[in-house]
């Protein structure tokens, strides 16, 4: 469970993230879209405690992240878009390190069957330099998943992977919110999210212009038509449509 209230982000003077406040409850797929520079970034990385909220309250499983920040931040999983590995670990090192990091007992029960679900297992003594992109960004995820978290923040999971890749993660992601995890994303690939998501926040120029599940967001855009999808909601909810 995923409980922001008025969530405002600034840097120096500048807010970036605006009285932000919505929940998402167990189960629950929340994509998180808008233009870039609307503020998506900087609300998943206060929600994962990476940096400060400058106002309101964050609750992660219900610990409130400013007040008990180590409990909250042991439920929950930050994938941001450029992951960031240590150069000089091979792959299974990184999760080792990540085990010790996180005290997960009996870790190689757990670290296999994900180096497997990534298709990085046969990588398992390479260094990051080694590896693809797309590898890499695997490998980050299986270590946040080794703690075996339940809400989880993802910033752009699906840019950058194959196509094959895009569909593996769908899958992982889908699967995890069906056993009971919280998710947050974020992405411009609206085609692909509209498979992924049960719910949708847009915000703009940090501020959220909607949020809802897919078919009630869909309604508050949709002037009467059937079968708008979201891209042709993002444009009008952005004011970004050509016509
Ligand atoms: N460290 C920072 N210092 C100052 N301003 C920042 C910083 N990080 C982000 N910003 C500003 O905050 C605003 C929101 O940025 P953010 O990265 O959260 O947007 P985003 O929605 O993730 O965009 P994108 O779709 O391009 O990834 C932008 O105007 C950006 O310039
Ligand atoms: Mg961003």
């Amino acid at each position: 469970m995923i409980e922001v209230q008025g969530l405002t982000k600034r840097y120096g003077d500048f807010p970036a993230v605006r009285e932000l406040s919505f929940a998402v409850r167990p189960g629950e797929v929340l994509g998180l879209v808008g233009p870039n520079g609307a503020g998506k970034t900087s609300t998943l990385r206060c929600l994962a405690g990476i940096i400060p909220a400058s106002d309101g309250t964050i609750r992660i499983a219900g610990h409130e992240l400013a007040i008990d920040p180590v409990s909250a931040k042991r439920a929950l999983a930050f994938f941001p878009d450029e992951p960031r590995l240590f150069e000089y670990l091979t792959v299974r090192q990184h999760l080792n390190f990540v085990a010790r990091i996180y005290g997960v007992r009996d870790h190689e029960t757990i670290a296999r069957p994900l180096l497997e679900e990534f298709e990085i297992l046969d990588k398992a003594d390479q260094l990051p330099g080694e590896l693809s992109r797309g590898m890499k960004q695997k490998l980050a995820i299986a270590c946040g998943l080794l703690h075996q978290p339940q809400v989880l923040f993802f910033d752009e999971p699906l840019t950058g992977l194959d196509p094959l890749g895009i569909r593996r993660m769908k899958n992982s992601i889908i699967r995890r919110a069906r056993a009971g995890a919280t998710i947050v994303l974020s992405s411009h690939l609206l085609h692909l999210l509209e498979e992924v998501c049960t719910h949708v926040l847009i915000l703009k120029k940090g501020e959220k212009i909607a949020d809802g599940t897919l078919a009630e967001v869909a309604q508050r855009f949709s002037n009467g038509e059937s079968g708008v999808n979201l891209e042709e909601i993002f444009l009008r909810a952005t004011g970004g449509s050509e016509d």
